[in-house]
């Protein structure tokens, strides 16, 4: 297919919209595929940008046989259905959070777990790493039909609240949103609030009605969603280093042939450090943000929330597979 042809589909499809713009196979597998991409973030969001690019590398390094065609704003809906649509294959490809695959596979939770990364440059390094992660990335290929290609960070996750919040007990009695998932969950009621799950997109309105009395996001989630409208203290409790999977339908990644699937892998590995770079960026864009509209951003002791974080982490590792990724994960820290 000539780039032209490629343009022209893939404008056929951003045209067509929603679920009946899935892109049909453009002959067969081997010959390539403009891929559906689910993204339930904004067009500002770093992830976004990262994608878009992707989509130009990956297309110029098969000759136009692959891409992705990305669908912001979770109009594909929301990552717990989207996992199972890519899992289908009515949906080819999705930015899914770590949370959503720890009902598919528990010892996704390793991942999520609080402590298992130091920081961001330790958690790209080790996700991207076959040898450590393999395993964990093909383990739902015969049940759910889904590939892990890899991951992007989301950084750390922090507490934001309508009032003010410095200690575990200043967090007693709140409802703080999490994503929906037995860790977030943990997580937030051992240090100290009241944890509600809840859909991403639903988070803002909760906020502003008083349902909820505050979340946990990264900067950048906190800006792009708007939410410092609606809480307006930003507590750094770095409870979390977040992650998100990059997960494409397993019959569509087995029909590459062998040189496009080598071409998308390493296409893959420019755009993850392309990703990390302006995920750093844009954190910092963010927190310039957050202080220009009056954000109060707060610096607690977070020795209190550590030690209570401990037992979670604990609680976790109860299969074999789970302690060793874990044990895996922190030599390499
Ligand atoms: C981050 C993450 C998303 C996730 C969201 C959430 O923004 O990147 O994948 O859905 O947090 O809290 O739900």
């Amino acid at each position: 297919m000539d780039r032209r042809t490629f343009l022209a589909l893939a404008g056929g499809v951003t045209a067509a919209g929603g679920l009946a713009g899935c892109t049909p196979l453009i002959g067969s597998p081997e010959e390539g595929k403009l891929m559906s991409f689910s993204l339930n973030q904004t067009t500002e969001h770093p992830s976004y940008a990262a994608l878009n690019a992707w989509n130009v590398d990956l297309a110029q390094a098969t000759s136009d046989r692959w891409g992705i065609d990305v669908y912001a704003n979770a109009t594909l809906g929301g990552q717990q259905e989207v996992v199972m649509l890519v899992g289908d294959g009515a949906v080819d490809m999705a930015v899914i959070s770590g949370t959503a695959l720890e009902n598919l596979n528990g010892d996704y939770r390793t991942m999520n777990l609080p402590g298992v990364f130091d920081d961001i440059e330790h958690q790209v390094r080790v996700t991207n790493d076959l040898d450590i992660m393999g395993d964990l990335y093909s383990s739902l290929e015969e049940s759910h039909g889904i590939t892990v290609v890899g991951m992007f960070t989301q950084g750390a996750r922090n507490v934001y609240t309508r009032a003010p919040v410095e200690t575990p007990e200043d967090l007693a009695g709140t409802r703080i949103r999490v994503q929906e998932s037995d860790v977030a969950i943990d997580m937030i009621n051992a240090m100290g609030a009241s944890a509600t799950p809840m859909p991403y997109a639903e988070v803002y309105t909760a906020l502003q009605s008083g349902i909820l009395d505050g979340a946990e996001n990264n900067e950048v989630s906190y800006v792009t969603q708007r939410h410092l409208e609606v809480a307006r203290n930003y507590t750094h409790t770095a409870h979390q280093v977040g992650l998100d999977f990059i997960v494409v339908h397993t019959g569509l990644v087995r029909g590459m042939s062998e040189a496009d699937a080598r071409a998308f892998r390493e296409s893959w590995l420019r755009a993850s450090a392309n990703h990390t770079r302006l995920w750093i960026e844009e954190t910092e864009a963010a927190v310039a943000t957050m202080l220009d509209e009056g954000v109060t951003i707060l610096e607690p002791d977070r020795a209190p929330f550590v030690e209570r974080l401990q037992a979670v982490a604990e609680r976790y590792l109860t299969t074999d597979t789970s302690r060793a990724l874990y044990a895996r994960i922190r030599e390499e820290a």
